[in-house]
This record gives C-alpha cells, structure tokens and sequence, in this order.
C-alpha cells in the first residue's frame, strides 16, 4: 500500500475497505479470521490473557486514511467505541497531507524501575553508598534477562531519590532500563523485584515497593505536522484553534478536555495493537502536570505562510513484543497495517493520531461546534438501536437529520413507519 489517501473509502463496503487495507500486508489466516470478525480470539487464547473468563466484548476496529508519517502513507488501525473518532483522525490528517504529513522522532526506550527503601537513619549514606556498588547493582540485575542484554538493551544507570514525606524519609533507587522493542513493565518489574537482597544489604534499610513507574519520561515521542489553513478553513478558524490551544495550556477544566480528546485518537491505536491503553494514558496525565501545572500535551501555532503547526510531545510505553501486543491476532495485524516494525516506529504512529484528533477537535470547536459531526454516527446508532434493516439506515437517518430530531423515540417511530411500508 503506497497510497494512504482514497478518496470516498468511507463509502466502500466493509469488504471493500478490508481488502484494501490489508492488501499486501502479508496477514496470516488466523490474523484475517480475527481481524475481520468471522471468529474472534478463541476461547482458550482469552482464557490464556486473564483470569475468570466467561466471553469477549468486541470493539470495533476502523483505519484512519491520509496518514504520511516521515516520509511514508500509512494506514492507522484504531480500536474505539466512540463514533467520529476515525472520520476526524483521517480529515485532520488529510489537511497535513499535501504539506508533508508527520514526522516524529523518540528520545530513547527507557523506563524506569522504583524501588522503595524505608526505615534508613542516613538516607544520604546511603545513597552514596547505592553508588558505590552501581556495576555490581546492574549487573545483578541484566543477569536476570540475558534476551535482553543480547538485544542491547537491559539495565543502564540508576539515581537515587531522596525523598521527604509527612512521616518519613524515604529512599527511592529508580532502575533506568533500556527495553527497546518491549513496554517493559516485565523486564523491569523483575530486575527491580530480584536485586531486593543486594539493595538491602547495601543500605541497611527495608525495601517494600518495587515496581515501573508509568512516567516514562526517558521514552518521549514526538510529532509535528503542518496543516493548510485552507483545508482547515481559513484564518480565523486558525487563531480560533490557537487561542483554543492557550485556554488549555492555562486552564486545567479545559486541559483535561483538551487532552482527553487527544487520548481518543492515541488510545485507540494503542488499543488496536494490544499494548497497555492505562499505561500510557497514566504516563501522558502525568506528564501533563510534570510543570507543577496540568496543561496541553499539544502546542499549536501558526508558522511564517500562515498555516497552523502543531507539535505533540508526551511518553509513550508501548511494545511490539510481549503480552497481549503478540498473542493477540488483531494486534498482530494492526502492526502489519501500519508496517512497522519497531516500538519506536509504532509509537510515532501514535502519536500522529493524537496530534491529528487534536487538530480535528479544536478545529470543529473552533468553528461549527462538535454535534454537526457527531449527529448521523449518533442516528445510525440509535436506528441499529431501534432493530433498523442495514438498507433502511441511511434514510432513517437522512429523515432524523432533516426534522433535527435526534431523539430515540423518535427515530424508533420513523424505523417502525419504514418497516410497516409507509
Ligand atoms: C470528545 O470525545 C473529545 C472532545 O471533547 C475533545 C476536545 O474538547 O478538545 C471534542
């Protein structure tokens, strides 16, 4: 697929869009049989994931189209129950199209482990003590994942925190761990759990959490795209999605609106490919505030020829090995669909779907108002609701539109009026 931009693909069929996307992407039986929803996980492959299973919800899969990300078309498998969320990701993306599309870039693939230690008399000792035996820490710990020592990644530095709280002093030694194409949380939650003893020994004190801290702020992506102040509609719906911009970098009411609107778009791909959605959703909230302030994890501004420029930056926990990300069919596939083939790669996929909702939501806010959109998906939800043949849907719709009556009573009575024949 070299051509992520197919104009009228929200007409096609089902099968139609399927075949396209997944044309030369090389699925295997099993990844097509999931993905297109003939037979979803097995019962055993579910039971295998978590404990207690009695079924399966399914959430439907879509793809974002008019996606170019450095250089490259690619197609965005977003997993979401929210309706407009793809058709906004593919408009905003197709107004970044013509002026280069996204480019991202990651600063690294570190996580960090915590590990806790209380009841010491001389926390600054000891810390200077944790640094002393520094070699002797890290390499306990790589002895623990020789997989991922042999990949170049595994433990690389330490710090030690100090830190005051009500009751107490406590000792915090963060593990920094390169996980490369893992999220990680089991590479590092062993390494911390295992050199326990050594620690102990070390500083005389007791250690109790030993865990990944979700602030992976040695594992930043970033992307920036240009978007025509044309497509979007003109000047002053760009110093509106500005101006929108600086009430959410000030205000936290907004902040989290603003943001929650960018983790539509990022959730749903980190959904789509199996990896860890409250991860990373905790590390971009966290990340958010790390000023002392919540603000926006998106800037906006208009550049030199008067089109808009956003930029996104924010930590992104995500593997294409491990868990869910290679067990799981779909998410198997949605890595194929979008061809990449590292977690930093991945990652910066995700983040040009969260800076294209971004785009899309402040833009209908800034000018329409975001109902205009959302007012068929609602309809052909609420007519399915009403028991609505899939033939009689878009005109049940077309009639809810045309009265501006968006109830369900409503649409169930012209549902029923079509199915009598009238
Ligand atoms: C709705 O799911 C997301 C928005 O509220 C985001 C925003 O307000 O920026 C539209």
């Amino acid at each position: 697929m070299s051509n992520s931009r197919i104009p009228g693909f929200y007409r096609l069929s089902t099968k139609e869009r399927f075949d396209i996307v997944t044309k030369g992407c090389n699925l295997s039986e099993n990844e097509i049989n999931s993905l297109s929803g003939e037979y979803p996980l097995s019962m055993d492959l579910a039971d295998s994931m978590i404990e207690n299973v009695i079924g399966q919800i399914g959430i439907p899969v879509g793809v974002a189209t008019n996606f170019k990300i450095n250089g490259k078309d690619t197609f965005i498998p977003m997993a979401t129950e929210e309706p407009s969320v793809v058709a906004a990701a593919s408009n905003a993306a197709k107004a970044a199209y013509e002026l280069g599309g996204f480019f991202t870039s990651m600063s690294g693939t570190i996580m960090r482990g915590q590990i806790q230690v209380l009841n010491i008399a001389d926390p600054y000792a000891a810390r200077a003590k944790i640094f002393e035996h520094k070699e002797e820490i890290l390499n306990y710990c790589n002895e623990k994942d020789p997989t991922l020592v042999s990949l170049g990644g595994g433990a690389k530095d330490l710090e030690v925190h100090i830190i005051p709280t009500t009751n107490q002093i406590m000792l915090v030694i963060h593990l920094i761990v390169d996980t490369k194409d893992a999220m990680g949380a089991n590479a590092v939650n062993t390494m911390a759990e295992a050199v326990t003893p050594t620690i102990e020994t070390i500083t005389g004190g007791k250690v109790v959490l030993r865990i990944i801290s979700n602030l992976a702020d040695r594992r930043l992506v970033r992307a920036r795209a240009v978007f025509s102040s044309e497509a979007l509609g003109g000047k002053e719906i760009v110093e509106n999605i500005v101006s929108a911009f600086e009430f959410a970098d000030f205000d936290p009411y907004r902040a989290a609106t603003h943001n929650k609107g960018i983790m539509n778009g990022i959730s749903a791909v980190v959904l789509a490919t199996g990896n860890d959605t409250r991860a990373v959703e905790a590390g971009a909230h966290a990340y958010a505030s790390i000023s002392g302030h919540y603000k926006s994890l998106t800037k906006w501004e208009i550049n030199a020829d008067g089109n808009l420029s956003g930029t996104i930056e924010l930590p992104m926990a995500v593997g294409i090995v491990g868990g869910a990300t290679k067990t799981h069919p779909v998410a198997q596939a949605a890595l194929k669909i979008m061809r990449v083939s590292t977690a930093e790669e991945l990652a910066g996929c995700i983040a040009a779907a969260g800076l294209a909702q971004n785009a899309a939501a402040l833009r209908a806010l800034s000018a329409e108002g975001i109902q205009r959109g959302h007012m068929s998906l609602h309809a052909r939800n609420l007519a399915v609701m009403a028991g609505a043949d899939k033939s009689d849907v878009d005109r049940i719709v077309a009639q809810a539109i045309k009265e501006k009556d968006l109830r369900y009573d409503r649409i169930l009575e012209i549902t029923q009026s079509i199915q009598r024949g009238e």
